[in-house]
C-alpha cells in the first residue's frame, strides 16, 4: 500500500526539501552498542505514544502511532511471515524466514541477547532504537529540561539529523554491510527485490509514508538542529554508499571457493531486465541454488527428451547432468570430477544407441514427452528452446506427416524466432499443437524402424 504512494508523494517531497541550509559536520558513527530496551519502552502515552500530535511540545509525541500504522519498518518482521517470504525461504532451503539470521539481520533489530532489555521483542520489527540507537544510557535523561542535543548524543542517541550518521544507519540495511547484513545473489534470485537507495529521496519517502510525518521541521526543530540541505544529504549518502561497497568488497570478495557472490556486481552487467519468472518453480530441477550460473546443458536436455522410452538411460543422464550443474560456480576440481562422470555416462548412451537405435514407436513417445516438457517449463532458456524446436521438427517428420514446411512445425520455429521476444508459454503452445497434429501418421518410409 505504502509503495503505491511513493510516486504521488515524490513531488510533495521534492518541493519540501528546497531550503538550502548548512550541513552540520559531525563524525559519522553508527549507533553505539547500548542496550535496546524495546519499542514498548518508548510507547507510553506520556512519551511517544499519544494519539494526536501534541501542542506545546518540541516533538509530536505521536511517533509510536505513526510508526506502527504507517512506517514500512514496523512491518518488516511481519513481512517474513508472508507468502513471498515463505516461498523465498523454501527456495533457499531455510526452515523459516522469521528465524533465519540472514533475514533478521535487516528485517528486525537483530541485536545480541546481551543487549536486549526486558521489553525488547524481535517481533517489533525495525523499532525506534534500530535508527535512534539503543536507549540503555539515554532513556532516563533524554527528555529532561537540561538535556541538549549534545548531551543526548554523548549518551548514545544517534545524531540522525547529521547526514553522515543517518547515512551510516540507513545504508547498513538498504545497501548492506561488511559483517552480518548482506542480500546475497541467492537471496535475490529466490525472489528478493533489488535494493536501490539514495539517502535524501529515501528519507523523504520514509518520513512521509502514509501521508503522515515522523517528525516536523518547525521553528523549535530549526533552532535545535537546523536540517542539512538536500544536496548535502545527497552527496553524503553517495559517499557512504560507496564506502559500504568498498567495505563489503574487502570483507566478502572471495574467489578461493569458486566465483564471488554476484550481488557484489552491478546486476545489469548480467541481467538486461529484472524478471522473476514463476516457471522456475515448475520445470525440471536445473540443479544448484537459485541464481546459480548454469553450464550450457541444452543438448543434454534434448538428449534426455529423446530417451523418453529408455528410462534407465534417461535417468542416469539426468543425474549426471544435474551433478555437473551443481558444481557451476564451485572450484575447478569439483567441476572436473562431475564432467568426467557425465562423459562416461554419455559413452554408455552412445554404445547403447549404436547397438539399438531409437525405433519409430520410441520417437513417438519422445515427441509426446517433448510437448509435455515444454508445457512444464523444462526448456526455460532460449538455448534449450531452440534445441527443442529442432528436435521437434525431426521427431515430427519421423513419426508423422509433418515435414519442415508443415504449418505445425513452422509454428514451432516461429515461437523461437528470436531470443528477444521469446516466451516459454508460446513454445509450449506450439509444440502441443505440433505433437497433436504430427504424433501419428505414416512417417518417413526410409527411417521407419
Ligand atoms: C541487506 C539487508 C536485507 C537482507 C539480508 C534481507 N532483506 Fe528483505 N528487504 C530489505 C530491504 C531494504 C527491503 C525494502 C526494499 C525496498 O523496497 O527498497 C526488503 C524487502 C523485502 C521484502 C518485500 C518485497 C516487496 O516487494 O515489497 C520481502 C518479502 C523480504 N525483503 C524478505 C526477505 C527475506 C525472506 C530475507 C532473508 C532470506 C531478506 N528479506 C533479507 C533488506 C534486506
Ligand atoms: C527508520 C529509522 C527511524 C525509526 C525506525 C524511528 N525513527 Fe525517529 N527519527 C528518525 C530520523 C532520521 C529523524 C530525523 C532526524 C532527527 O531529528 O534526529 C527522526 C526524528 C524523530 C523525532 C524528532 C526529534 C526532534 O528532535 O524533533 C522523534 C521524537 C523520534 N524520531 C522518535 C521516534 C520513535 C519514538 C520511534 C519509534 C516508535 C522512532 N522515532 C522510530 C529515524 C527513525
Ligand atoms: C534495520 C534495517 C533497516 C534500517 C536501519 C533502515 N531500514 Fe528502511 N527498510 C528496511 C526494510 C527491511 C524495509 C522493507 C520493509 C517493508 O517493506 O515492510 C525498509 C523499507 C524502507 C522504505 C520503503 C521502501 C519501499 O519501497 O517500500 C524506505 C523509504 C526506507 N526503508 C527508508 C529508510 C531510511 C531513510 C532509513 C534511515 C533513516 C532506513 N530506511 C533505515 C530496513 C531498514
Ligand atoms: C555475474 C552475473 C550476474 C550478476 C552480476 C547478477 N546476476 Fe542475477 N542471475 C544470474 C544468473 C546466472 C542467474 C540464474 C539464471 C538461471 O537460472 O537461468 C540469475 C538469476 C537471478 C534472478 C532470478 C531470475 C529468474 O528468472 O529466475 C534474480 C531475481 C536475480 N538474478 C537478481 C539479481 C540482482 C538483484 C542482481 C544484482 C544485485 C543480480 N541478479 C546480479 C547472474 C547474475
Amino acid at each position: 500500500m505504502w509503495r503505491t504512494e511513493r510516486h504521488r508523494l515524490l513531488p510533495v517531497l521534492v518541493a519540501s526539501l528546497g531550503a538550502a541550509l548548512p550541513t552540520i559536520a559531525t563524525a559519522a558513527a553508527p549507533p553505539a552498542d547500548d542496550r535496546h530496551l524495546g519499542v514498548a519502552t518508548c510507547a507510553s502515552t506520556t512519551c511517544h505514544g499519544q494519539a494526536k500530535a501534541a501542542r506545546g511540545s518540541n516533538i509530536q509525541q505521536n511517533e509510536y502511532l505513526i510508526w506502527s500504522r504507517y512506517d514500512p519498518h514496523a512491518g518488516a518482521f511481519a513481512l517474513l511471515f508472508e507468502e513471498r517470504s515463505r516461498l523465498m525461504a523454501e527456495r533457499l532451503g531455510l526452515k523459516a524466514a522469521h528465524e533465519a539470521p540472514e533475514c533478521l539481520a535487516c528485517h528486525a533489530e537483530d541485536v545480541p541477547a546481551a543487549l536486549r532489555g526486558p521489553k525488547f521483542q524481535v517481533s517489533d520489527g525495525i523499532g525506534c532504537e534500530a535508527c535512534h540507537g539503543g536507549a540503555g544510557r539515554w532513556l532516563a535523561s533524554h527528555y529532561s529540561p537540561q538535556a541538549t542535543r549534545a548531551s543526548n548524543v554523548a549518551d548514545g542517541l544517534a545524531a540522525l539529523d547529521d547526514p553522515a550518521v543517518r547515512a551510516a544507519t540507513c545504508t547498513g540495511c538498504h545497501v548492506g554491510d561488511a559483517t552480518s547484513r548482506f542480500a546475497t545473489h541467492r537471496i535475490m534470485a529466490a525472489g528478493h527485490p533489488r535494493l536501490p537507495f539514495e539517502l535524501d529521496t529515501w528519507t523523504g519517502l520514509w518520513c512521509t509514508a502514509g501521508g503522515r510525518e515522523h517528525y516536523v521541521v518547525d521553528a523549535d526543530y530549526l533552532e535545535r538542529k537546523p536540517p542539512p540541505a538536500s544536496i548535502d544529504v545527497w552527496t553524503t549518502g553517495l559517499v557512504r554508499q560507496g564506502r559500504q561497497l568498498a567495505g563489503i568488497l574487502q570483507a566478502r570478495y572471495r574467489t578461493d571457493r569458486g566465483l564471488p557472490d554476484f550481488s557484489l556486481f552491478n546486476c545489469y552487467s548480467c541481467h538486461r531486465e529484472m524478471r522473476l519468472a514463476d516457471w522456475r518453480d515448475r520445470g525440471r530441477d536445473a540443479g544448484g541454488a537459485p541464481g546459480q550460473l548454469r553450464f550450457d546443458d541444452s543438448s543434454l536436455t534434448l538428449l534426455s527428451t529423446a530417451l523418453a522410452a529408455r528410462p534407465e538411460l534417461q535417468r542416469d543422464l539426468q543425474a549426471a547432468t544435474l551433478g555437473l550443474q551443481r558444481t557451476a560456480g564451485l572450484d575447478a576440481a569439483s567441476v572436473a570430477r562431475a564432467a568426467a562422470a557425465l562423459e562416461s555416462q554419455l559413452a554408455s548412451i552412445e554404445t547403447a544407441l549404436a547397438r539399438s537405435p531409437l525405433r519409430r514407436d520410441e520417437a513417438q513417445r519422445a515427441l509426446a514427452a517433448l510437448a509435455r516438457s515444454a508445457a512444464r517449463g523444462d526448456y526455460p532458456d532460449y538455448a534449450s528452446a531452440e534445441q527443442a524446436a529442432m528436435g521437434l521438427s525431426i521427431l515430427a517428420a519421423t513419426v508423422g506427416n509433418c515435414g519442415p514446411d508443415s504449418a505445425a512445425v513452422r509454428g514451432v520455429f516461429a515461437s523461437v524466432a528470436s531470443d528477444t521476444g521469446w516466451r516459454p508459454d508460446r513454445l509450449a503452445q506450439a509444440t502441443r499443437t505440433a505433437a497433436a497434429l504430427c504424433g501419428s501418421g505414416p512417417g518417413k518410409p526410409v527411417t521407419d524402424r
